[in-house]
C-alpha cells in the first residue's frame, strides 16, 4: 500500500515558497484598518453627541383627575380619596382638595374628631382643617391641590397643581 499521497502538503515540499506579502500590501491593510477604525470612533462620536440632545425624561402620566358632582359632597365634611390619598373638603360652596400626604415623612393622616380634624399616625403631627400644621415634626402644612369644574359639572383636581390656602372652588 502506498502511504505517500500523490499531492504532498505544501509546507513539506522544499519547492513550494508561500508568498510574503509584500510591503506595499501591508501597509495599504494596515491603512485601511487605521481609516476603518477613525471612522468608527466618528461615527460613535456623532451618535453620542446626537444622543446627547435627546433629554433622559421618564413620562407620567397626568395626575389630573376627575371627581364627582359638587352636590354629591354633603356640606361641612371631608370625603377621603384613598387611592390618590387626598380629602375633598366642602364647606358650604366652597371646595377645596387637601392632601392626606404628610409633609414629614410622608404618612397618609388620619382625620379625628379633636380639635384639630387631621393627625398623622406615625409622628403626632396636627394639622388645622386648612391644613396648617399644628404641632408635631412636619415641616409644614398639608398640601392643597387646584381644584375646577369640568365641562359637564364634575369636579377636577390637579395633583400636579398646589394652591395657597386661600384658593379654592367656589361652585
Ligand atoms: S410622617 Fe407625619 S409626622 Fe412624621
Amino acid at each position: 500500500m502506498n502511504n505517500k499521497s500523490s499531492n504532498p502538503a505544501p509546507a513539506k515540499n522544499p519547492r513550494f515558497k508561500r508568498p510574503e506579502a509584500s510591503p506595499a500590501r501591508r501597509r495599504f491593510i494596515w491603512l485601511t484598518l487605521g481609516w476603518a477604525a477613525s471612522l468608527f470612533a466618528v461615527i460613535a462620536c456623532g451618535f453620542a453627541s446626537v444622543r446627547s440632545l435627546i433629554p433622559n425624561v421618564l413620562f407620567e402620566p397626568s395626575r389630573r383627575f376627575k371627581a364627582d358632582h359638587p352636590e354629591d359632597y354633603p356640606d361641612e365634611t371631608f370625603t377621603f380619596i384613598e387611592e390618590v390619598r387626598l380629602f375633598i373638603v366642602r364647606k358650604g360652596n366652597s371646595y377645596r382638595a387637601v392632601s392626606a400626604l404628610c409633609p414629614h415623612l410622608g404618612c397618609t393622616v388620619n382625620l379625628t374628631a379633636g380639635e384639630y380634624p387631621f393627625l398623622c399616625p406615625c409622628h403626632g403631627s396636627h394639622f388645622q382643617e386648612n391644613g396648617d400644621v399644628v404641632s408635631g415634626p412636619s415641616p409644614r402644612g398639608l398640601a392643597w391641590h387646584f381644584v375646577s369644574l369640568s365641562k359637564d359639572g364634575r369636579l377636577v383636581i390637579d395633583m400636579d397643581r398646589e394652591v395657597n390656602h386661600d384658593k379654592y372652588l367656589i361652585v
